[in-house]
């Protein structure tokens, strides 16, 4: 064992504390210092935290960004999505194969490269993108290839390995880097942007249980998927006992198709720190956690700015806003890769550096989330909410939407429409609607909330978006007349096998048995007895799965069987439809005996 490595990683780890609970980061800093977390450095690990090996092993192995053995230097990561295929990720990844001579999966001999599929990245309206070392490109094609390995090369290869979290330099040696904001249309909610704190001062005139009262009555509902009321979560945090109350700001944003959460941390980041400490105030917290998810690891330096600059303009330590016995302040933790992640309670697993594995509730995270302590976990958009309703009033924000879905949502709308972004769309507005604004003439359907929500058929459009009729994260997928809907239905079932986290059976193998079902579809193989086999294991893994994950990993199979029967008959075997009881031949015999005339002629 080198005397070196042994030093180094000692160092990293007193560099977190020495603290347990900081695993990821220690994770993160060994993966990036040498390229991979050795077995070796998991005992050095466990030896500096007097940890058994093990409990190293199991966070290190869960996490799609570490790496068990040495890969390549510089790490190209392309999404693979329906979307980022329909956009062209194919050839893209051809004209990568070709120029370093090997396929998805593999290192150059000479160690320089290494080139992986990952799941979507948050770049849905900007496809095909990738990741290489960090940093986002996105609309790739083929001829960048060539730039961007020669970028790669430059300078001469060193031991060093590339920076990470990636900094701006980083960013702006790399073409294709500059990624466009994905705003296309704003409403009451990102229009006007205050220039300073205003809902944060507004809160910290009012006491703590003042604030959430305000949140109650603008009835502001969890923007992450599931509608939580927001006001009743922090109440109901709020009066949890605990020695210490967090709030947990959850920017996983790993639904295929939604990438709002970016846009907010990249162009509004003051309005989610805002919300966040209007949070941390109203709940009675002293420190904030802003879970991002390791694909997002390009925006570490600017929000660490944007961090400081609250610091130093005193909107974040001690006495916030001179509010004597409020002190507060915000940590970053970068995830590694992991869907389940965005998961709230694998989300506090994870916050404590452990393997996302879902917990049981109760008890809920309100009660006993990170370290053991009363929790609240908001979405990026619903904090930016919280801010805006501080700011402008809970009336103004009830007057926005319908009776039960107060205020406004961002819809990320991806493929085939001519205007793909984020649409700040009032609650009540109808699919057809959207889809006029974004320019999508000939929708087939609409992936409506991701994977893990509907396939909406064109009968459907006529729905609302909000919670009472079509409620959803945002990810709005659209694919037009060309699109194979099978075929995309078992990308996302993929999806699913991927990164469900294995813990129970029904998910770990229902997933893999229903891509092998819908494989059998998408050939033409499957008979009748199959697709009804195919919908009862669905409907297995929708009732026995653990979290929400395996609850909705069978969504793409069944919502697209509701909407869409006639393309699963079509695409039927032929030697379904060729009965195996032919009704004249088995009753001939017994016609001939009794001199019958044929059944099936009367009939
Ligand atoms: C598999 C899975 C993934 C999820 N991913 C996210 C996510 O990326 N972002 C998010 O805000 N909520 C996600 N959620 C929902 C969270 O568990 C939780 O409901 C949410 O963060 C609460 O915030 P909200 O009340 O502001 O919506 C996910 C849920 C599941 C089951
Ligand atoms: S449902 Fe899937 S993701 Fe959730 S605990 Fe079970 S295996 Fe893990």
């Amino acid at each position: 064992m080198s005397a070196d490595l042994r030093l180094e990683i000692q160092q990293i780890v007193v560099s977190f504390g020495s603290d347990k609970t900081r695993m990821m980061d220690i994770l993160i800093a060994v993966q990036h210092r040498y390229g991979e977390v050795s077995s070796r450095a998991i005992e050095l690990i466990a030896a500096a935290l007097h940890a058994h090996k093990v409990e190293i092993e199991e966070t290190a192995s869960f996490y799609a960004f570490f790496d068990r053995m040495p890969r390549g230097r510089n790490r190209i990561r392309l999404s693979k999505t329906p979307v980022s295929f329909m956009k062209g990720a194919q050839a893209v990844a051809q004209a990568f194969e070709t120029a370093l001579g090997v396929g998805f999966g593999e290192t150059t001999a000479d160690g320089l490269f290494t080139l992986q599929w990952t799941s979507d990245i948050g770049l849905a309206d900007q496809e095909p993108s990738a990741l290489v070392n960090g940093v986002a490109l996105s609309e790739l094609t083929p001829a960048d290839v060539p730039a961007i390995l020669a970028a790669l090369r430059t300078p001469a290869p060193s031991d060093a390995l590339p920076a990470y979290p990636p900094g701006r330099a980083e960013a702006a040696a790399l073409p294709k880097s500059s990624i466009r904001s994905s705003l296309v249309k704003a409403g009451p909610l990102l229009s006007n942007p205050p220039s300073g704190p205003a809902g944060l001062l507004a809160a910290l005139a009012l006491t703590p249980d003042a604030v959430i009262e305000q949140i109650t009555l603008s009835k502001l509902r969890g923007r992450g998927g599931a509608g939580f009321p927001t006001g009743m979560k922090w109440r109901l945090t709020r009066k949890s006992k605990g020695s210490e109350h967090y709030i947990a700001c959850n920017a996983d944003e790993g639904e295929p198709g939604t990438f709002k959460d970016r846009l907010l941390l990249t162009d509004f980041p003051d309005l989610v720190f805002d919300g966040m400490t209007i949070a941390g105030y109203a709940l009675g917290g002293r420190e904030g956690l802003l879970y991002l998810r390791g694909e997002y690891a390009y925006l570490w330096d600017s929000l660490q700015g944007a961090l400081s600059e609250r610091r130093r303009k005193g909107l974040l330590g001690p006495s916030i806003g001179g509010k004597s016995g409020f002190d507060f302040d915000i940590r970053i933790q970068l995830g590694a890769g992991a869907y389940i992640c965005g998961e709230e309670s694998s989300l506090l697993e994870s916050l404590e550096g452990k393997r996302g594995s879902p917990r049981d509730r109760p008890p809920f995270p309100t009660e006993r989330g990170y370290l053991g302590q009363p929790t609240a976990i908001d979405n990026v958009e619903t904090l930016v909410c919280a801010a805006r309703v501080l700011e402008k009033g809970a009336a103004w924000f009830t007057s926005l939407g319908t009776t039960s879905s107060s205020g406004t949502k961002l819809m990320c709308v991806s493929g085939d429409c001519a205007r793909p972004g984020v649409y700040e769309t009032p609650f009540g507005a109808t699919i057809n609607e959207l889809l006029d604004e974004v320019g999508a003439t000939d929708a087939q359907y609409v992936q409506f909330s991701g994977p893990s929500g509907q396939a909406v058929a064109p009968k459907d459009f006529g729905r609302r978006i909000a919670y009472e009729d079509l409620a959803t994260g945002g990810s709005t997928m659209i694919f037009g007349p060309q699109r194979d809907v099978l075929a995309t239905a078992l990308q996302f079932t993929e999806f699913f096998v991927d990164e469900s986290c294995g813990w129970c059976a029904p998910c770990r193998i229902g997933t893999t048995l229903l891509k092998q079902a819908m494989e059998k579809v998408v050939a033409g193989k499957a008979t009748l007895s199959d697709i009804a086999s195919t919908e009862a294991l669905a409907d297995t893994v929708v009732r026995m799965s653990r979290c929400g994950l395996g609850q909705s990993a069978p969504n793409p199979i069944l919502t697209t069987m509701k909407s869409f029967p006639e393309l699963y008959e079509a695409r039927l075997s032929k030697a379904a439809f060729e009965p195996v009881l032919a009704l004249e031949t088995a009753l001939r015999e017994a016609m001939e005996v009794q001199g019958r005339a044929s059944v099936v002629e009367a009939v």
